[in-house]
């Protein structure tokens, strides 16, 4: 597929993820251009913006990534080459009839959303779940991964920063001047914001006629197959900061709502924000250079593409050096980071290593 730099942006679908690259797509699209590649490992998918460029560029795409909910955006937007919700959004957004629980209504009262948020959010998921009533298999798989992708970036929208990482309703409902945040978005109600992203959705949806596979992994799990190409943009901690960025806890509401029944016994009720028990993976113990090179001895045969921060703790220079241990060619590029609210750099650089 012949895909236009200047079009990336305009296909691409819109995230509020955090560490989403999606506006850096066209960047990285100049580089992935000049390599040969036909198969594909997105490593650390998030909400599948890389994947979904590598889609674009007629890639035959694998996507990967620990987190539940992310896995719902690889199946909706990778896998998924057709399933629409059409009709479904009825069913979805209205009462049918059934006796509704009231986990969120109750456990999150004053956390994140208001108390008919909670509710509406508590009928909404339960529908999702009895989807089971109209569809089963592999359609059923894809509506679902579908409604929830659009229900989590309706659910974003409506959060300060887009994340669950504080007890911090109060900024949305306070009266005060702000130097940040949307509150036309806050304000607009979760029904209309779930239709906005459904529209979207169901015109980013497209076939190209590849076996496209989205799977959820720890990393350093995923069963070794061949891919011509692996990319892996980790989570990464900045310089001085001991850990990587711990993405289950900012997104954990999402990862508790795709287990409703048995969300009461993950959560860790000592928290004010009612987060849930974080289980380890691979990629947070303090092992984070043994990682980087066992990732980069399983899949010596690929080219290999890290995005990575700059200063980052490992640094440039280090991985660098790990992945010189198996390319014979390795260059990096580099640019500058620009923060969202107020565009400064702050002496931050995305970087692209590339080991060929
Ligand atoms: C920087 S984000 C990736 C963003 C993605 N490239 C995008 O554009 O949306 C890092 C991702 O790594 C995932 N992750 C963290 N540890 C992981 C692990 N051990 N295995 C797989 N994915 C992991 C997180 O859930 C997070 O989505």
């Amino acid at each position: 597929m012949i895909i236009k730099r200047e079009d990336i942006l305009k296909k691409a679908p819109s995230t509020r993820y955090q560490g989403s690259k999606r506006s850096i797509l066209p960047w990285l699209y100049e580089t992935f251009r000049k390599l040969e590649f036909n198969t594909v490992l997105d490593g650390f998918g998030g909400t599948a913006t890389v994947s979904y460029l590598f889609k674009l560029m007629g890639k035959k795409v694998t996507f990967n990534d620990q987190l539940f909910s992310n896995y719902m955006a690889g199946i909706a937007l990778i896998e998924n080459q057709r399933i629409v919700l059409d009709d479904d959004v009825g069913f979805i957004l209205n009462k049918n009839g059934f006796d509704y629980p009231s986990f969120i209504a109750n456990t999150f009262k004053g956390i994140y959303y208001l108390p008919r948020e909670n509710r509406w959010l508590d009928m909404v998921s339960f529908n999702i779940r009895m989807l089971s009533e109209k569809y089963n298999g592999d359609v059923l798989r894809k509506k679902q991964a579908l409604a929830y992708h659009t229900l989590f970036q309706a659910c974003l929208s409506k959060r300060p920063f887009n994340l669950f990482h504080r007890k911090n309703l109060y900024l949305r409902t306070a009266n005060v001047e702000r130097s940040f945040g949307n509150k036309k978005t806050w304000n607009t109600n979760f029904q209309r914001l779930f239709l906005r992203f459904n529209k979207e959705f169901s015109q980013k949806i497209f076939s190209t006629k590849l076996k496209h596979k989205a799977i959820c992994e720890d990393i350093m799990r995923v069963r070794k197959k061949t891919f011509d190409l692996v990319y892996l943009d980790p989570p990464y901690a900045r310089k001085n900061k001991k850990h990587p960025k711990d993405y289950h806890s900012l997104y954990h509401f999402f990862e508790g709502m795709l287990d409703y029944d048995n969300w009461a016994r993950k959560i860790n009720w000592d928290t004010k924000n009612r987060c849930l028990v974080r289980e380890k993976t691979g990629w947070d113990e303090d092992s984070i250079e043994e990682n980087f090179d066992k990732l980069f001895r399983k899949y010596q045969n690929s080219i290999i593409v890290v995005s990575y921060g700059s200063p980052g703790e490992p640094s440039i220079n280090t991985i660098r050096k790990l992945l010189k241990k198996y390319k014979s060619k390795v260059y990096f590029k580099r640019k500058p980071y620009c923060y969202k609210l107020n565009n400064r750099n702050g002496g931050l650089y995305e970087v692209l290593l590339i080991g060929k």
